[in-house]
Formats: C-alpha cells, sequence, structure tokens
C-alpha cells in the first residue's frame, strides 16, 4: 500500500475495497467531511496527503481537492502534484482546491482582503452534466478569503453567485471541475446531487461501498490477523471500542476475546451497569469490571488544576492497565491487543482534535508499547468513520442506547467538576457578574484559562446572546466565556466560589444532575438536536448550597469549532425546576458561549 495514504491500512486480509475516489487533503476541516459525504453514496473514498504522486493515484476513478485555510500564495501551503490534471482523470477543485487547479492550470487568483463566509445564492448559466437536475437559483455555502479572477485556458464559467462572478468552472473535455462553494455541507441544499454527479456521471464510480455489508470480510480479516492468538481489549462503553469488540467476539468466539472495563469512579450515573449488562451478555465468563474508583478518588480528592487532573488520571489509568496486563498474562506471546481506532483517528495531516484520553494513555503503558512495536495489536475499525461505526454496531445488534450515544471524554465526570482552592467572592460588572471560577477556552491558537463572565437573567431571546457572546467576552477583561442565569435560590450577588474539592460527595451531586438532564433532553428529544451536551459543576453558591450546574449544549462536526444551541423556553424552565432539587444546588446557568472563545468542556 502506498506510503502517501495517511491513514494507517490495516496489514493481514482486507477490511476495504481499493479507493475509487482519493479526496487530498489541502487542510481544510472539510476534507473529512467530503470523504464521508462520497462514502455516504456508496463510493469507498480515502483521503491522501495533498502532494501524493499522480502516480499513487493511477488507480482511482476520480480525484477531489478539498478546501483548506490557507491562500495559495502563502508559503508552503498545500499543493498537489500537477500531473494529476493529465492523466484523464476526472478531478473537482472545492473551494482551495479550486483556486489551486486555476493557478496550476494557468488561470489567476486574487488575495482577498475580506471574506465571504455564507450562504450564497448561485445561478447557474451553463447547465451541464455537473449541475444536472439542480434548479436555480440555488442556496450555497460559501467560505473563502482569496478568489479566482481569470478561469485557465480551456474552462468555461458555469456558475456564479451576486458577490462570486466565478463560483464554479469545468472543462469538460479533459473532465476537470472547481466550484468556490462547499457541496459537502448541508447549507448547500444541492450538494448531495452535485457530488453524485460528479462521482457517477463524470467519472463513472460504481457502488461499492456499504459498512453493514462489510461485516463478513472483518470477521475474516480479524481471524487472519489473529492467526491462532487470542485478543485482549480495554473496553470504554465507547462506540469504537464496543464495536471492535463486538466484531472480534463475533469472529473469535468469547472463549478467545477478553475484554475489561475499568471503573474509574468518575462515570456518569448507571453507567458500568449498563456496559456490563451488555458485555455480560455477549462475553458471560470473559468481561469483567476492575474496580478502581478508590484509587483514582483518592489521588485526585485535592486537586483542582485541569492539567494535573488529566495527568493524575494518566497515571492511574497506566497503573491499572499495566497490572491487569500483568495479572492476566495478557503480554505472553498467545495474546494481541484489540483497540477501537477508528480512520480520522489514523490521518495524521487531519490531526483529529481529541485523540482519546484513554487511547493516549494506552500508548504509554509499557506493557501496550512492547505489544505495538511487536505489531501485535488489531485495528479492525481503521477504515471507518464514526456513523460507519454504528452502522456496523447496529449489524452486529448491539443496543441502539450504546450506539447513538454523544462523544463522551475519557477522563469522564472528572473535568466536569471544577473546584476552587479559596473562597471569593463574586464582582459587579456592567451587564453581569464577573464569577471567579476558571474553566478552559481557546483563544487564537492556544488555551486560556479564565474566569466567566455571567449575565444576571435569563433573557428570552438566547439566539441574540449566543450571536453577542463573543462581543461580551472580548469586552470584559479576563473571561473566556459567557453563561446566563436561568433559575436560582438567591441573586448571584449573594453567592461566591466555595473553596471545594473533587470530593466523592461534589461528584455524586454532579452525577445525579447530569442523569437528570439526560433523562430530561432524551425524553423531549432535544438530544437529538445537539452533538454534545455536557453537564459542569462549578462551586458557585452559598455554604447551604454551594454548588451551581452549568448547561453546555453543543453543536459541532468534529468538535474541533462548536455552536452553543438554544432550547426552548419551556423546556429549559421544566429542566431548571427540577436540577434546583437537588440537594446543595444553588443555581442553574447556560452557557453561550462558542468554541471559540470557549471549549467544548470546562475542565
Ligand atoms: P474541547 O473541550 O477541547 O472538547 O472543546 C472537544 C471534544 O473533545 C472531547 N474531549 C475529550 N475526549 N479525552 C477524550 O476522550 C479527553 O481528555 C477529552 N477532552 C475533551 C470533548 O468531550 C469534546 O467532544
Amino acid at each position: 500500500m502506498s506510503d502517501s495514504r495517511t491513514g494507517n491500512v490495516p496489514a493481514g486480509g482486507e477490511s476495504h475495497p481499493a479507493p475509487q475516489v482519493a479526496v487530498l487533503d489541502a487542510g481544510g476541516q472539510y476534507c473529512h467531511l467530503i470523504a464521508r459525504k462520497v462514502r455516504e453514496q456508496g463510493v469507498y473514498a480515502e483521503v491522501f496527503a495533498s502532494d501524493t504522486p499522480a502516480a499513487e493515484l493511477s488507480s482511482c476513478r476520480a480525484i477531489i481537492i478539498s478546501g483548506g485555510p490557507d491562500s495559495v500564495y502563502a508559503p508552503g501551503s498545500p499543493t498537489v502534484d500537477p500531473a494529476i490534471f493529465k492523466t484523464g482523470q476526472p478531478v473537482l477543485g472545492i473551494c482551495y482546491g479550486l483556486q489551486l487547479m486555476a493557478l496550476l492550470l494557468g488561470g489567476q487568483v486574487a488575495k482577498g482582503e475580506k471574506g465571504e463566509y455564507g450562504l450564497a445564492m448561485l445561478d447557474v448559466i451553463s447547465p451541464g452534466v455537473l449541475f444536472d437536475g439542480i434548479g436555480v437559483p440555488q442556496q450555497v455555502w460559501m467560505s473563502h478569503r482569496d478568489r479566482m479572477t481569470a478561469m485557465p485556458p480551456g474552462f468555461e464559467l458555469l456558475a456564479t453567485t451576486s458577490t462570486c462572478a466565478m463560483a464554479a468552472m469545468g472543462d469538460r473535455s479533459r473532465r476537470l471541475y472547481g466550484v468556490q462553494f462547499h457541496p459537502e455541507v448541508v447549507h448547500t441544499h444541492k450538494g448531495r446531487e452535485l457530488l453524485s454527479n460528479f462521482l457517477f456521471s463524470i467519472a463513472g464510480c460504481v457502488k461499492d461501498w456499504s459498512p453493514r455489508g462489510r461485516v463478513a470480510q472483518l470477521e475474516q480479516f480479524i481471524r487472519e490477523t489473529a492467526a491462532g492468538r487470542n485478543v485482549f481489549f480495554f473496553v470504554s462503553g465507547g462506540v469504537d471500542s464496543s464495536v471492535a469488540y463486538s466484531l472480534c467476539l463475533r469472529a473469535l468466539g468469547a472463549d478467545r476475546v477478553h475484554g475489561v472495563y475499568v471503573d474509574t469512579g468518575l462515570m456518569r450515573e448507571g453507567e458500568t451497569e449498563f456496559v456490563e449488562k451488555v458485555f455480560a451478555r455477549q462475553a458471560s465468563g470473559t468481561f469483567a469490571v476492575e474496580r478502581a474508583a478508590d484509587s483514582f478518588l483518592g489521588a485526585l480528592a485535592s486537586v483542582s488544576d485541569p492539567e494535573q487532573k488529566r495527568l493524575i488520571i494518566g497515571e492511574q489509568f497506566v497503573r491499572i492497565q499495566e497490572q491487569i496486563l500483568q495479572s492476566g498474562n495478557y503480554l505472553d506471546g498467545n495474546w494481541i491487543l484489540g483497540q477501537g481506532t477508528i480512520y480520522p483517528d489514523t490521518i495524521e495531516s487531519g490531526g483529529t482534535a481529541n485523540a482519546d484520553v484513554i487511547k493516549t494513555h494506552h500508548n504509554r503503558v509499557p506493557g501496550i508499547q512492547r505489544l505495538l512495536a511487536d505489531g501485535r495489536i488489531i485495528e479492525p475499525l481503521t477504515s471507518f468513520y464514526k456513523d460507519e461505526v454504528r452502522e456496523i454496531g447496529r449489524e452486529l445488534g448491539l443496543p441502539e442506547q450504546l450506539l447513538a450515544r454523544h462523544p463522551f471524554p475519557g477522563p469522564g465526570l472528572a473535568i466536569r467538576c471544577l473546584a476552587s482552592e479559596s473562597t471569593l467572592p463574586v464582582e459587579s460588572v456592567a451587564g453581569g457578574w464577573i464569577i471567579p471560577v476558571r474553566s478552559v477556552g481557546v483563544q487564537g491558537d492556544s488555551r486560556s484559562y479564565r474566569h466567566v463572565l455571567a449575565l444576571d437573567s435569563f433573557p428570552s431571546r438566547q439566539a441574540d446572546l449566543q450571536a453577542r457572546a463573543a462581543e461580551m467576552i472580548n469586552a470584559t477583561a479576563g473571561v473566556n466565556r459567557a453563561v446566563a442565569l436561568v433559575a436560582s435560590h438567591a441573586s448571584i450577588g449573594q453567592f461566591s466560589v466555595r473553596e471545594s474539592t473533587l470530593s466523592e460527595d461534589r461528584l455524586a451531586r454532579l452525577r445525579r444532575a447530569d442523569a437528570i438532564v439526560r433523562g430530561v433532553s432524551a425524553a423531549s428529544g432535544f438530544e437529538n438536536q445537539v452533538w454534545q451536551f455536557p453537564v459542569v459543576l462549578i462551586p458557585v453558591g452559598q455554604p447551604s448550597r454551594p454548588d451551581s450546574v452549568v448547561l453546555r449544549p453543543v453543536d459541532s462536526v468534529d468538535g474541533m469549532t462548536a455552536q452553543s444551541v438554544a432550547m426552548e423556553d419551556g423546556l429549559l424552565k421544566d429542566l431548571a425546576d427540577k436540577l434546583l432539587q437537588v440537594p446543595g444546588v444553588a443555581a442553574v446557568f447556560y452557557d453561550l458561549t462558542h468554541k471559540p472563545p470557549g471549549t467544548i468542556e470546562w475542565e
């Protein structure tokens, strides 16, 4: 297999067909989205480094060049091998991809001062195969700064918008196309049709991809890779490790596959029992729960610094995993380690935002390092995106409750339970209060660790406030987040930040609040409108009620950026009423901050 393919390709056996479509990664956050959208149409696509030599792509039926954050004129900006335009393979350039194509083929690109971001109406001026069946005007999503000002020789203008004169171009004879807008995002209403026209009518792709249809090949792949050895798994209860583990159980039988779930004491309410129930049934006798709450909570007892928390949790994981590996003799030659690594985790250039902390620590465990170095590892899901992993899980009959869950961080509730080393007063400022609880944010390229701006009362127009949150944060020194008070037992002015630790009783309080929120949001369907819904406990209140709950529902594609999501008033009131009944809870706040400048988690 080629070196330029940025993902690992599983050795031994085939867990996927050869890619028909190569998506060249020009550094855009949309690159994976493009590959996913192609696969959703039943065509197997993979992401390649942008400068992969054309010869290595010769077996692909089509090439797509992704968008990217750079200017084509920026030193060191991604480029492609110009030979890809001469092989006769159809190429579609998207956004930066179009500009790169224009530049390399003799057109012109002007540096933009002011970008164009958002919706535009597209007019097709030369209907052809690419726009077949796409009526006009048509809503498209634009996100670019530079723009093409002259098409290369041989191209004709296909479409335009009021703000972008050259929104799409094509050279039908060479089958080279470029679009300035993003067909891969849902805001481009007919994006799916455009991609379909390119894939099937222009490039002649055939349907060859269905994750559910690959279970038999995956089982075969697992049997070949295991080659008579047994497989050991650390199961986290997350979608990826659960599906990988279940696949191995099915391929090899429960006798040859052992799974251990480490209960850190930082789990959500009912989580350990739930995972135990799901896997005890599938793998009776070979699935075990390691109860390690005491050692985790003991080590965390007096810690409030987020980095310190992560470090301690990581060290505890290392210790316990090593102990399990040693005591079960899993390091001898009869065993290999199974992992739930999925496709985006394997892409170096894409740099996924948050490698699962448990996974990171897996790699730091000396025993695991040895297994990795010896190639004694099995990762059946390295070709699949998360949604595809879910499909496989459905095929295997795993419960929807497990498959449809939101992402949940490896360090668990520890990063959602904030503490303070001292008792501090809140401070009145124009428009609200500064609460001196520090949480993590992301401003510019780096992480910040700052106080919270709290608005006194919850206005009915949440959306307006969300839109203005960044402005308010910028205007207030020393903060990186804005929250609004939803309901409370007293006014914010009577509150203080309480000296506190990551104690068992505070974790229990958070666990209860989290369970209430999950119950209400599942019953109302709100859960399906958000990507993730952290519930955070902050030490803000009065002596009798020392903590407050923060609701943090967000929408996101990949966790790299996120939008605070508004909740319908009636539902919010119902939720707040229930939360105020939790003993020790003084108030309920709603996080209005997008990412950036906030992060999703508070830590
Ligand atoms: P932030 O807070 O950085 O989070 O905006 C982005 C996404 O990453 C998840 N997250 C983690 N996941 N281990 C994980 O497995 C971690 O240490 C961790 N920290 C953050 C977070 O839940 C969100 O989905």
